[in-house]
């Protein structure tokens, strides 16, 4: 791909931003980012739970060698205006290679809450991510869909994500009951 993209013509998408494309966009395909890792440590207040019940969505972990695989869309830059209101509950944007698997490679954006956010949970066993799942639900509906949507479209993407389905499969079960 040509060099004279910048980082803000490209967006990577690694959770809802992959399976709710409510924004304009030139272009959208698979991509995939190195060294960090999907992980259900973030709090959303305002998405998949309250401020009083908070449910879990996804953020990034730096984890060496790992790969996590996306959506990458390219889009006009007023585009961020909206990205931002809708990622404002402790997210932020940082730039970081996207790479597709053609093998070329750009600069994009990312939305990325880290652990000094307020709303960051953080780690906990997979068991007591699932059952806060399973019970949370706030103004875009209930987060047991927000992950459900997430596992579908990364098995559509023929991507692999260990907890992302390991937590389906706890999610399903807790339902099946
Ligand atoms: C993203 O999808 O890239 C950020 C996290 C989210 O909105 O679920």
């Amino acid at each position: 791909m040509t060099g004279d993209t910048s980082a803000q013509d490209w967006l990577f998408g690694y959770g809802s931003l992959i399976f709710r494309a409510d924004f304009p966009y030139l272009e959208r395909k698979p991509a995939w980012i190195r060294g960090w890792a999907r992980r259900f440590w973030q709090g959303s207040h305002d998405h998949r739970g309250t401020a009083d019940a908070p449910g879990r969505v996804v953020t990034l972990i730096r984890v060496p060698g790992a790969v996590c695989a996306g959506m990458a869309y390219r889009i006009g830059r007023d585009v961020f205006k909206h990205l931002d209101e809708r990622e404002k509950n402790g997210y932020r944007r940082i730039p970081e290679r996207v790479h597709f698997d053609s093998g070329a490679s750009v600069f994009g954006t990312l939305y990325i809450a880290s652990k000094n956010n307020p709303a960051f949970l953080g780690s906990a066993p997979e068991s007591e991510i699932a059952a806060h799942i399973a019970r949370a639900v706030g103004p875009s509906g209930r987060n047991r869909d927000y992950l459900k949507n997430l596992a579908e479209a990364l098995r559509r993407m023929n991507a692999d994500d260990p907890h992302v389905f390991a937590l389906e499969a706890l999610v399903e079960r807790d339902a099946e009951g």
